[in-house]
């Protein structure tokens, strides 16, 4: 199996009981992944392990990754600020349907303080699952995300 078929995760403090939960159920789905940590309840920030996983999605090292903290949101705060990075906040298995099949997702994030463990491995489930509809309307909201990205880059470069 290629590295990038491998499935990146990562937790904080708030998230580390679901990610250990998702690990065990990613292998039951034969899904092969990369723990990017955190390795225990001890507080952590999670910018820190949203960075790490977002920079090895962003280069290509994963297609998909999946980051949890105790509400999801600053998992996704944190990774959305890397280009090329669409990280949904999906705490509802209709959300993370969407988010493949419209938004083209690749990086998933979970409130572990706000979802029960049946309900993450759903998500999970079919997020992983589902593919980008790859629609004309679709592709060219997401090419307008990525015109976004590069202007506000070259202003941040002046
Ligand atoms: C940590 O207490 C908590 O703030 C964090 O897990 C997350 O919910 C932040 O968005």
């Amino acid at each position: 199996m290629d590295n990038k078929d491998k499935v990146a995760i990562a937790a904080d403090h708030g998230g580390w009981h679901l990610k250990e939960t998702l690990k065990s159920f990613l292998k039951d789905l034969g899904y092969k992944y990369t723990d990017f940590g955190t390795s225990s309840e001890k507080a952590v920030d999670y910018p820190d392990f949203a960075l790490a996983l977002a920079e090895a999605v962003r280069a290509g090292k994963y297609k998909k990754g999946i980051l949890i903290c105790g509400t999801g949101l600053g998992m996704c705060m944190s990774a959305n600020k890397f280009p090329g990075i669409r990280a949904a906040l999906c705490n509802d298995v209709f959300t993370a349907k969407m988010s493949m099949e419209h938004n083209d997702a690749n990086i998933l994030t979970i409130g572990g303080r706000v979802v029960k463990e049946n309900l993450a491995k759903e998500i999970v489930k079919v997020w992983l699952r589902t593919k980008f509809s790859n629609a004309p309307r679709h592709k060219q909201r997401i090419k307008k995300i990525k015109e976004i990205e590069s202007k506000y880059m070259r202003t941040l470069k002046k």
